[in-house]
């Protein structure tokens, strides 16, 4: 399995600010990796980079091997590279099929469309033509899932995918996540949740004020290791 994406010492800025110092990450095709820190380590901020939300130079990021730093968003989802923003970021007036669509507007070939999408969530085939405000948090995760999906990406990144859901739905929601790995998903997750961020991924990083401060394979890496790089001493 080949490297898909890589960040050589990638910095980012807001204006005068320094929200990442140096940071050196790395997945290859297939895996899932976790990413987790206290608020404010730079979690959010990395995802921007990663998707060309936030500007970086062009061999601070590669993607196979070629530069990618710095490319626009829309065609960075056009190479293969689709996100799962925190807090969802559903367009309130369209149906949940509408927002699906929205998804596809890049579609690259591959298996995901409406029907996949369907067989992964079946409660969003029954409430497709609802508004996706109407809809609770958990469901409105699915769509944001799905939408994402449409675009049929090689890499998903999901952005605190389990926050402010009660226990059942975040684990019908990491139930459909270990679907769409078996299915051959490259995988990028962002998770406050210690626990359930090692259970779910191959390696994880911490965050720490912008630093990796913590890197290793997840059921390797100890909870006492995992404190210490999360707080600091
Ligand atoms: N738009 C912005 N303008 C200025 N500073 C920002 C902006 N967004 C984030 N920051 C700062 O950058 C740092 C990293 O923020 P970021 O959102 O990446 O953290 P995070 O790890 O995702 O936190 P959380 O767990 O709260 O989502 C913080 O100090 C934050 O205040
Ligand atoms: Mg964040």
């Amino acid at each position: 399995m080949g490297e898909l994406l890589k960040t050589h010492q990638l910095e980012a800025f807001y204006g005068d600010f320094q929200a990442l110092f140096g940071v050196d990450f790395t997945i290859s095709q297939g895996e899932t990796v976790a990413i987790i820190g206290a608020n404010g380590a730079g979690k959010s901020t990395f995802l921007k980079c990663l998707t060309g939300l936030l500007h970086s130079p062009a061999p601070a990021i590669t993607w196979e091997g070629r530069p990618i730093g710095g490319t626009p968003a829309y065609e960075l989802v056009a190479q293969g590279i689709a996100m799962v923003p925190e807090g969802r970021r559903l367009f309130p007036s369209l149906s949940v099929e509408e927002n699906l669509a929205m998804g596809a507007y890049t579609r690259r070939r591959g298996p995901w469309g409406l029907e996949s999408v369907y067989q992964l969530f079946p409660v969003l085939r029954e409430r497709r033509r609802a508004a996706a405000t109407a809809l609770s948090g958990g469901q409105q995760q699915m769509v944001a899932i799905g939408r994402a999906l449409m675009a049929n990406p090689r890499l998903l990144i999901c952005d605190e995918l389990s926050l402010g859901l009660a226990p059942l739905v975040i684990r019908e929601l990491y139930r459909a996540l270990e679907q769409i790995t078996a299915a051959g998903m490259t995988v990028i997750l962002v998770e406050q949740d210690v626990a359930e961020a090692r259970a779910h991924s191959e390696r994880l990083y911490c965050f720490q004020e912008g630093r990796v401060s913590l890197t290793g394979v997840s059921r390797a890496t100890s909870i006492e290791d995992i404190s210490l790089a999360y707080f600091g001493v």
